[in-house]
Protein backbone atom coordinates (compact mmCIF):
# COMPACT_ATOMS: atom_id res chain seq x y z
CA UNK A 1 0.00 0.00 0.00
CA UNK A 2 1.44 3.58 -1.04
CA UNK A 3 1.59 6.10 1.74
CA UNK A 4 -0.86 8.42 -0.39
CA UNK A 5 -2.99 5.15 0.27
CA UNK A 6 -2.60 4.39 3.37
CA UNK A 7 -3.70 8.29 4.73
CA UNK A 8 -6.74 8.32 2.38
CA UNK A 9 -7.73 5.09 4.35
CA UNK A 10 -6.98 7.09 7.61
CA UNK A 11 -8.92 10.10 7.00
CA UNK A 12 -11.88 7.46 5.26
CA UNK A 13 -11.75 5.86 9.08
CA UNK A 14 -12.05 9.44 10.92
CA UNK A 15 -14.68 10.72 8.66
CA UNK A 16 -16.71 7.23 9.05
CA UNK A 17 -15.96 7.54 13.02
CA UNK A 18 -17.07 10.83 13.49
CA UNK A 19 -20.16 10.35 11.19
CA UNK A 20 -20.71 7.64 13.59
CA UNK A 21 -20.32 9.53 16.65
CA UNK A 22 -22.80 11.93 15.47
CA UNK A 23 -25.48 10.21 14.90
CA UNK A 24 -24.97 8.29 17.89
CA UNK A 25 -25.58 12.15 19.68
CA UNK A 26 -28.78 12.63 17.60
CA UNK A 27 -30.50 9.41 18.43
CA UNK A 28 -29.64 10.07 22.57
CA UNK A 29 -30.64 13.13 21.74
CA UNK A 30 -34.17 12.18 20.00
CA UNK A 31 -34.63 9.63 23.15
CA UNK A 32 -34.24 11.99 25.70
CA UNK A 33 -37.01 12.28 28.36
CA UNK A 34 -35.37 14.71 31.04
CA UNK A 35 -34.39 17.22 27.71
CA UNK A 36 -34.82 20.80 29.66
CA UNK A 37 -34.63 21.90 25.50
CA UNK A 38 -37.91 21.17 25.13
CA UNK A 39 -40.36 22.28 27.26
CA UNK A 40 -44.00 21.61 27.82
CA UNK A 41 -45.07 24.41 30.71
CA UNK A 42 -44.20 27.94 31.14
CA UNK A 43 -42.04 27.84 33.78
CA UNK A 44 -39.88 25.98 31.75
CA UNK A 45 -40.34 27.56 28.59
CA UNK A 46 -39.45 30.88 30.15
CA UNK A 47 -36.16 29.83 31.51
CA UNK A 48 -35.56 27.87 27.77
CA UNK A 49 -36.01 31.84 26.38
CA UNK A 50 -33.64 33.06 28.73
CA UNK A 51 -31.00 30.24 28.02
CA UNK A 52 -30.95 30.71 24.18
CA UNK A 53 -29.57 33.88 23.81
CA UNK A 54 -27.93 33.85 26.47
CA UNK A 55 -25.94 30.45 24.64
CA UNK A 56 -25.32 31.78 21.44
CA UNK A 57 -23.84 35.21 22.96
CA UNK A 58 -21.15 32.91 24.44
CA UNK A 59 -20.97 30.49 21.50
CA UNK A 60 -20.11 34.02 19.65
CA UNK A 61 -17.58 34.91 22.29
CA UNK A 62 -16.06 31.91 22.57
CA UNK A 63 -15.64 31.70 18.80
CA UNK A 64 -14.08 35.54 18.35
CA UNK A 65 -12.05 34.67 21.28
CA UNK A 66 -10.72 31.49 20.24
CA UNK A 67 -10.59 32.61 16.54
CA UNK A 68 -8.90 35.93 17.46
CA UNK A 69 -6.20 33.97 19.56
CA UNK A 70 -5.25 31.98 16.64
CA UNK A 71 -5.41 34.72 14.02
CA UNK A 72 -3.31 36.66 16.18
CA UNK A 73 -0.42 34.19 17.19
CA UNK A 74 0.01 33.09 13.57
CA UNK A 75 -0.15 36.72 12.05
CA UNK A 76 2.45 38.30 14.79
CA UNK A 77 4.63 34.81 14.70
CA UNK A 78 8.18 35.52 14.83
CA UNK A 79 9.69 35.33 11.96
CA UNK A 80 13.15 35.89 12.95
CA UNK A 81 15.25 35.97 16.36
CA UNK A 82 15.48 40.01 16.18
CA UNK A 83 11.40 40.01 16.40
CA UNK A 84 10.21 41.18 19.16
CA UNK A 85 6.44 42.10 20.38
CA UNK A 86 5.39 46.11 20.38
CA UNK A 87 4.20 47.15 23.69
CA UNK A 88 0.89 47.96 24.38
CA UNK A 89 0.66 48.83 27.74
CA UNK A 90 -0.73 52.09 28.74
CA UNK A 91 -3.17 52.29 25.68
CA UNK A 92 -6.26 54.07 26.81
CA UNK A 93 -8.87 53.38 23.63
CA UNK A 94 -7.94 49.46 24.08
CA UNK A 95 -8.79 49.77 27.72
CA UNK A 96 -11.57 51.26 27.35
CA UNK A 97 -12.77 48.91 25.23
CA UNK A 98 -12.22 45.60 26.41
CA UNK A 99 -13.48 47.15 30.04
CA UNK A 100 -17.08 48.52 28.18
CA UNK A 101 -17.64 45.67 25.81
CA UNK A 102 -17.72 42.61 28.33
CA UNK A 103 -19.53 44.84 31.20
CA UNK A 104 -21.97 46.15 29.00
CA UNK A 105 -22.95 41.81 27.80
CA UNK A 106 -23.01 41.30 31.05
CA UNK A 107 -25.52 43.74 31.92
CA UNK A 108 -27.30 43.20 29.07
CA UNK A 109 -27.49 39.21 30.38
CA UNK A 110 -28.17 40.36 33.60
CA UNK A 111 -31.41 42.29 32.78
CA UNK A 112 -33.44 39.73 31.76
CA UNK A 113 -32.00 36.90 34.06
CA UNK A 114 -33.04 38.95 36.73
CA UNK A 115 -36.79 39.21 35.27
CA UNK A 116 -36.68 35.62 34.42
CA UNK A 117 -35.80 34.61 38.21
CA UNK A 118 -38.22 36.92 40.03
CA UNK A 119 -41.07 35.72 37.46
CA UNK A 120 -40.34 32.01 38.27
CA UNK A 121 -40.49 32.61 41.93
CA UNK A 122 -43.54 34.73 42.42
CA UNK A 123 -46.34 31.77 43.77
CA UNK A 124 -49.64 31.61 41.54
CA UNK A 125 -52.58 32.31 42.83
CA UNK A 126 -56.58 31.95 42.42
CA UNK A 127 -58.59 28.94 43.79
CA UNK A 128 -57.73 26.75 40.41
CA UNK A 129 -53.79 26.45 41.88
CA UNK A 130 -52.77 23.00 42.89
CA UNK A 131 -51.18 22.96 46.13
CA UNK A 132 -49.22 20.09 46.86
CA UNK A 133 -46.70 19.63 50.06
CA UNK A 134 -43.48 17.59 48.86
CA UNK A 135 -41.79 15.75 51.41
CA UNK A 136 -38.24 13.94 49.31
CA UNK A 137 -37.31 10.85 51.60
CA UNK A 138 -34.07 8.36 51.05
CA UNK A 139 -35.32 7.55 47.98
CA UNK A 140 -39.33 8.80 47.15
CA UNK A 141 -40.99 11.26 46.87
CA UNK A 142 -44.14 12.11 49.13
CA UNK A 143 -46.74 14.57 47.86
CA UNK A 144 -50.27 15.48 49.62
CA UNK A 145 -52.83 17.61 48.25
CA UNK A 146 -53.84 19.75 50.38
CA UNK A 147 -56.86 21.10 48.24
CA UNK A 148 -58.75 17.56 48.43
CA UNK A 149 -59.31 16.21 51.60
CA UNK A 150 -62.04 12.61 52.08
CA UNK A 151 -64.55 13.43 54.58
CA UNK A 152 -62.85 12.45 57.70
CA UNK A 153 -60.15 15.21 56.81
CA UNK A 154 -57.97 12.98 55.06
CA UNK A 155 -55.45 14.71 52.90
CA UNK A 156 -55.10 13.10 49.30
CA UNK A 157 -51.63 11.60 49.54
CA UNK A 158 -49.83 9.35 47.11
CA UNK A 159 -46.15 8.75 46.07
CA UNK A 160 -43.74 9.37 43.36
CA UNK A 161 -46.10 10.35 40.76
CA UNK A 162 -47.06 13.41 40.75
CA UNK A 163 -50.51 13.84 38.75
CA UNK A 164 -51.47 16.76 37.63
CA UNK A 165 -54.16 18.79 35.41
CA UNK A 166 -53.39 20.30 31.98
CA UNK A 167 -53.32 24.06 31.98
CA UNK A 168 -53.17 24.38 35.59
CA UNK A 169 -50.94 26.15 38.12
CA UNK A 170 -49.36 23.62 40.92
CA UNK A 171 -47.25 24.85 43.43
CA UNK A 172 -45.34 22.64 45.68
CA UNK A 173 -44.00 23.38 49.09
CA UNK A 174 -41.14 21.41 49.91
CA UNK A 175 -39.00 20.02 52.82
CA UNK A 176 -36.94 16.91 53.38
CA UNK A 177 -36.94 14.00 56.14
CA UNK A 178 -33.11 13.36 55.87
CA UNK A 179 -31.03 14.89 53.56
CA UNK A 180 -30.90 17.12 50.95
CA UNK A 181 -32.59 16.15 47.82
CA UNK A 182 -33.61 18.56 44.84
CA UNK A 183 -36.44 18.05 42.73
CA UNK A 184 -36.18 18.65 38.88
CA UNK A 185 -38.80 17.67 36.15
CA UNK A 186 -36.82 19.40 33.24
CA UNK A 187 -39.36 19.47 30.91
CA UNK A 188 -41.71 21.31 33.50
CA UNK A 189 -39.43 23.76 35.53
CA UNK A 190 -35.82 24.30 37.09
CA UNK A 191 -34.64 22.37 39.96
CA UNK A 192 -35.09 23.09 43.46
CA UNK A 193 -33.28 22.02 46.42
CA UNK A 194 -35.13 20.25 49.00
CA UNK A 195 -33.81 20.57 52.07
CA UNK A 196 -34.49 19.57 55.89
CA UNK A 197 -35.84 21.59 58.46
CA UNK A 198 -36.77 24.70 55.54
CA UNK A 199 -39.22 25.01 53.08
CA UNK A 200 -38.57 25.90 49.55
CA UNK A 201 -40.95 26.49 46.91
CA UNK A 202 -41.57 25.32 42.88
CA UNK A 203 -44.79 25.78 40.85
CA UNK A 204 -45.39 23.88 37.41
CA UNK A 205 -47.58 23.71 34.86
CA UNK A 206 -48.22 21.89 31.80
CA UNK A 207 -50.22 22.38 28.91
CA UNK A 208 -50.20 19.31 27.35
CA UNK A 209 -51.18 15.93 28.72
CA UNK A 210 -48.15 13.28 28.85
CA UNK A 211 -45.89 11.91 31.29
CA UNK A 212 -42.41 13.58 32.27
CA UNK A 213 -39.50 12.27 34.12
CA UNK A 214 -37.38 13.97 36.91
CA UNK A 215 -35.51 12.67 39.12
CA UNK A 216 -33.54 13.73 42.46
CA UNK A 217 -30.74 16.18 41.59
CA UNK A 218 -28.73 16.56 45.08
CA UNK A 219 -26.75 13.60 45.89
CA UNK A 220 -28.65 12.19 48.88
CA UNK A 221 -27.12 8.45 49.18
CA UNK A 222 -26.58 5.23 48.35
CA UNK A 223 -30.03 5.49 45.90
CA UNK A 224 -30.07 9.30 44.88
CA UNK A 225 -29.77 8.13 40.98
CA UNK A 226 -32.23 5.89 41.87
CA UNK A 227 -34.87 8.43 43.28
CA UNK A 228 -37.11 9.24 40.06
CA UNK A 229 -39.79 11.57 39.65
CA UNK A 230 -42.77 10.83 37.22
CA UNK A 231 -44.92 13.77 36.13
CA UNK A 232 -48.05 12.51 35.09
CA UNK A 233 -50.49 15.39 33.21
CA UNK A 234 -54.14 14.34 32.45
CA UNK A 235 -56.68 16.46 31.25
CA UNK A 236 -58.94 18.15 33.73
CA UNK A 237 -61.87 15.39 33.55
CA UNK A 238 -59.68 12.81 34.08
CA UNK A 239 -57.68 14.55 36.52
CA UNK A 240 -60.88 14.59 38.26
CA UNK A 241 -62.06 11.52 38.06
CA UNK A 242 -57.97 10.85 39.52
CA UNK A 243 -58.51 12.75 42.66
CA UNK A 244 -62.31 10.88 43.20
CA UNK A 245 -60.42 7.37 43.15
CA UNK A 246 -57.49 8.55 45.89
CA UNK A 247 -60.64 9.78 48.19
CA UNK A 248 -61.58 6.36 48.75
CA UNK A 249 -60.59 4.05 51.13
CA UNK A 250 -59.05 0.50 49.91
CA UNK A 251 -61.25 -2.71 50.02
CA UNK A 252 -59.31 -4.98 53.23
CA UNK A 253 -57.98 -8.09 51.84
CA UNK A 254 -59.70 -11.43 52.53
CA UNK A 255 -56.27 -13.58 52.48
CA UNK A 256 -55.29 -13.85 56.11
CA UNK A 257 -52.05 -14.65 54.81
CA UNK A 258 -52.06 -10.93 53.92
CA UNK A 259 -53.66 -9.96 57.03
CA UNK A 260 -51.13 -11.17 59.05
CA UNK A 261 -48.61 -9.80 57.40
CA UNK A 262 -49.83 -6.36 56.99
CA UNK A 263 -50.87 -6.01 60.65
CA UNK A 264 -47.16 -7.39 62.31
CA UNK A 265 -44.96 -6.30 59.46
CA UNK A 266 -45.88 -4.10 56.61
CA UNK A 267 -48.07 -1.00 59.31
CA UNK A 268 -44.75 -0.48 60.62
CA UNK A 269 -43.88 1.81 58.24
CA UNK A 270 -46.77 1.40 55.44
CA UNK A 271 -50.37 2.58 55.41
CA UNK A 272 -53.35 1.73 53.55
CA UNK A 273 -56.47 3.85 54.84
CA UNK A 274 -59.54 1.53 54.84
CA UNK A 275 -57.59 -1.65 56.37
CA UNK A 276 -58.01 -2.30 60.64
CA UNK A 277 -54.90 -2.45 62.29
CA UNK A 278 -53.27 0.40 59.85
CA UNK A 279 -51.61 2.86 62.23
CA UNK A 280 -51.16 5.82 59.82
CA UNK A 281 -47.21 5.21 59.79
CA UNK A 282 -45.71 7.44 56.96
CA UNK A 283 -41.82 6.18 57.12
CA UNK A 284 -42.52 4.60 53.80
CA UNK A 285 -45.33 5.73 50.43
CA UNK A 286 -48.89 5.11 51.54
CA UNK A 287 -49.77 2.41 49.61
CA UNK A 288 -53.80 3.03 50.05
CA UNK A 289 -53.83 3.44 45.76
CA UNK A 290 -50.34 1.68 45.01
CA UNK A 291 -51.68 -0.12 41.75
CA UNK A 292 -53.21 3.47 40.61
CA UNK A 293 -49.62 4.17 39.69
CA UNK A 294 -47.47 2.96 36.73
CA UNK A 295 -44.19 2.76 39.04
CA UNK A 296 -42.79 2.01 42.50
CA UNK A 297 -39.95 2.23 44.97
CA UNK A 298 -38.76 5.80 44.13
CA UNK A 299 -40.34 5.31 40.57
CA UNK A 300 -37.52 3.59 39.97
CA UNK A 301 -39.32 -0.07 38.55
CA UNK A 302 -42.87 -0.31 36.59
CA UNK A 303 -45.01 -1.30 38.49
CA UNK A 304 -45.62 -4.73 36.90
CA UNK A 305 -46.46 -8.14 39.00
CA UNK A 306 -42.45 -9.21 38.63
CA UNK A 307 -41.21 -6.16 39.30
CA UNK A 308 -43.23 -6.24 42.83
CA UNK A 309 -42.30 -9.76 43.60
CA UNK A 310 -38.53 -8.52 42.83
CA UNK A 311 -39.01 -6.28 45.43
CA UNK A 312 -40.74 -7.94 48.30
CA UNK A 313 -37.92 -10.83 48.03
CA UNK A 314 -34.98 -8.77 48.30
CA UNK A 315 -35.87 -4.81 48.18
CA UNK A 316 -31.92 -3.85 49.21
CA UNK A 317 -31.07 -6.55 46.44
CA UNK A 318 -33.09 -4.39 43.58
CA UNK A 319 -32.16 -1.31 45.08
CA UNK A 320 -29.16 0.00 46.75
CA UNK A 321 -29.68 1.36 50.57
CA UNK A 322 -29.09 0.70 53.69
CA UNK A 323 -32.17 -1.20 55.07
CA UNK A 324 -33.89 0.58 58.45
CA UNK A 325 -32.81 -1.25 61.45
CA UNK A 326 -29.23 -1.27 60.59
CA UNK A 327 -27.53 1.56 62.30
CA UNK A 328 -28.66 5.01 60.06
CA UNK A 329 -30.69 2.38 57.73
CA UNK A 330 -33.59 4.29 55.33
CA UNK A 331 -34.81 1.58 53.11
CA UNK A 332 -36.97 -1.43 53.26
CA UNK A 333 -35.22 -4.66 54.85
CA UNK A 334 -35.07 -7.99 53.67
CA UNK A 335 -37.88 -9.74 55.76
CA UNK A 336 -37.49 -13.13 53.94
CA UNK A 337 -40.63 -13.28 53.03
CA UNK A 338 -42.12 -17.29 51.48
CA UNK A 339 -42.79 -17.81 48.02
CA UNK A 340 -46.62 -18.62 48.87
CA UNK A 341 -46.68 -14.80 51.03
CA UNK A 342 -44.73 -12.80 47.94
CA UNK A 343 -47.72 -14.19 45.71
CA UNK A 344 -50.17 -13.61 48.26
CA UNK A 345 -48.61 -10.05 48.72
CA UNK A 346 -48.92 -8.83 45.13
CA UNK A 347 -52.13 -10.12 44.58
CA UNK A 348 -53.43 -8.14 47.26
CA UNK A 349 -51.21 -4.97 46.33
CA UNK A 350 -52.59 -5.40 42.56
CA UNK A 351 -56.07 -4.57 44.01
CA UNK A 352 -55.16 -1.17 45.43
CA UNK A 353 -55.84 1.04 42.77
CU1 LIG B 1 -32.62 12.57 46.69
CU2 LIG B 1 -30.61 12.66 45.44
Amino acid sequence: MTGRHARRNRRAALLTGLAALLLAAGACVSNAPQDALKPVGPVARQEDHLFKPVFWIAAAVFFGVEGGILYLSWRFRRRSDQDAPKQIHGNRRLEIIWTILPAALLAGIAIPTILTIFSVAQKPVGSDVIHVNVTGHQWWWQYEYTNFKTPDGRTLRTANELVIPTGRWVYLTMTSADAIHSYWVPKLSGKQDVIPNRTTYLKLRSDVPGVFRGQCAEYCGLSHANMRIRVIAKTPTEFDAWVTRQLQPATPPTDPLVMSRLTGTCFACHTINGVPGNAGALVGPDLTHFAGRSSFAGSMFDLTPENIAAWLRDPPGVKPGVPIGEKYGTMMPNYHLSQAEINALVAYLLTLN
